[in-house]
């Protein structure tokens, strides 16, 4: 199985390089072609519906895993990953309980527990698969409430005397504000604190929030740091929130959804220096751990509030996990659970942790060589991050319009940011097999680009 699968890997990552990595389609197109083909009146031979399938897939999709794909955190992925999904998908082991799937929790736990050394949290710490970062980030948010306020699990937040506030940045992730509406604080709870010039937290100015909040009768709650932010990439001061919480009495939780894998790297990790400190960290396997969608991780170091947060009982499920072991559906926000792990699991075993790290460090470089590349041609970079995301511009360009252009011509996929109010092309090598020769010929054909709209004053339709 392992050589079909490696050999089909193989193909479609050849494939890719010569189709486009941006698709051409409405979704008329797409709609009529499945109504004309599947009613689902009458069986269909598999081989046939797996090849149309692919068709669709190769041509009506950004391709995430190629090389030029320089997008938001979505990665190319590792063969020994795609080999653990497929795994999961034949065997379909059922990991809410611990009887159910003594072999998977224990995978799980291990994986878990060894990340959560490397940031240096305590062995104690509880931890736990998640569908992505936003649910990592949920299951903090409530988590917090659980610890800060012990009538909160049985009478909710209208039990509360003073509303509860939560301190982040606008440049922090977005499912912060879905996480308040969800969990009854309401999106005003979230306090949009001042960044500074490199647009990380303003740590003065958070001080003066909290300060003014409960002079007003709010109850400071949790302080949202972030290790590695969307847009730009800002590491948020870490060691400096870390001691603030600790003294201010609040809950401290890194969302290092993207940047956290850099804790495994010898050249990188001191850029999250302070992440020991916090009582939550988010850090997603599906982004530069280079595994499939569909794999996060939240790691707590309270596991008693993650028990009472998540405490659940029911008649129909296995007999409850003794001993050292513990039953997922009790510690988490899913019921029914995939065996999540097994991707980070299996890649790490067979690239070993310096393996995964040179992906990392390959990556970072191309950064580098694509930053360096940038200036040379004449781009502003306009963001501050040692991470592999360059935010740049130029004056006088469209960006909408110079984005267009570059997708419809294939040259690369890159995204529109904001970076203080001004719109910039945002790039982040995201695929561990982006080379130098890329980047070169990508920076090469923008320049073309650039000189080619600016003479004849084109629509992207026209390019
Ligand atoms: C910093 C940060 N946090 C959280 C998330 C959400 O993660 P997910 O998309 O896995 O839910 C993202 C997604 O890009 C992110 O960049």
């Amino acid at each position: 199985m392992i050589d079909e699968i490696r050999n089909d890997f193989t193909k479609l990552q050849d494939e890719l390089l010569k189709g486009p990595i941006y698709p051409n389609v409405t979704p008329e197109e797409i709609r009529c072609h499945l109504a004309s083909r599947y009613d689902f009146t009458k069986a269909m031979a598999l081989d046939e519906v797996v090849a149309d399938v692919e068709r669709m897939l190769r041509t009506w999709q950004v391709q995430v895993t190629h090389p030029r794909y320089f997008g938001l955190f979505n990665p190319s992925v590792t063969l020994a990953s795609v080999i653990a999904d497929t795994l999961v998908a034949m065997y379909n082991p059922q990991l809410a309980s611990w009887q159910t799937s003594p072999a998977g929790n224990e995978i799980e736990r291990h994986t878990l527990g060894w990340l959560a050394a490397k940031f240096g949290l305590p062995p104690d710490t509880l931890a736990t698969f998640t569908n992505g970062g936003s649910e990592a980030n949920l299951s903090a948010v409530i988590v917090a409430l659980t610890r800060a306020f012990p009538d909160y699990g049985e009478d909710g937040l209208r039990c509360l005397a003073a509303a509860p506030a939560i301190y982040l940045t606008e440049e922090s992730h977005h499912s912060f504000s879905k996480i308040a509406h969800m969990t009854g604080l309401g999106r005003k709870a979230l306090r949009k604190v001042a960044t500074t010039f490199h647009l990380t937290m303003d740590i003065a100015d958070l001080e003066k929030r909290v300060t003014e909040d409960r002079k007003n009768g709010f109850v400071p709650l949790m302080v949202i740091g972030t290790g590695g932010t969307t847009t730009a990439g800002a590491i948020d001061p870490l060691p400096e929130l870390g001691r603030f919480c600790q003294d201010a009495g609040l809950w401290f939780h890194v969302d290092a959804a993207w940047g956290g894998a850099a804790v495994i790297s010898p050249t990188l990790r001191h850029h999250l220096s302070g992440i020991e400190t916090a009582d939550s960290i988010t850090c997603d396997a599906h982004k530069w751990f280079s595994v499939p969608m569909g794999s996060g991780m939240f790691f707590c170091r309270h596991p008693d509030s993650v028990a009472e947060a998540f405490r659940a009982q029911a008649s129909y499920m296995p007999g409850k996990a003794t001993g050292p072991a513990f039953d997922p559906y009790t510690t988490s926000v899913q019921w029914s659970r995939r065996f999540i792990g097994l991707k980070l699991f299996l890649s790490l075993a067979q690239q070993g942790e310096s393996g995964h790290a040179a992906m990392i460090e390959h990556q970072t470089r191309m950064a580098n060589v694509l930053r360096e590349a940038l200036i040379a041609s004449g781009w502003r970079i306009v963001n501050t991050t040692p991470l592999p995301l360059i935010c740049f511009t130029r004056d006088g360009l469209d960006i909408a319009q110079f984005l267009a252009s570059l997708r419809e011509r294939q040259i690369a996929w890159m995204s529109e940011g904001q970076i203080k109010g001004a719109p910039v092309v945002r790039a982040c090598i995201t695929s561990f097999r982006t080379t130098e020769a890329d980047i070169q010929w990508v920076v090469g054909e923008m320049h073309r680009l650039v000189k080619y709209n600016a003479v004849h004053q084109l629509t992207p339709a026209e390019c």
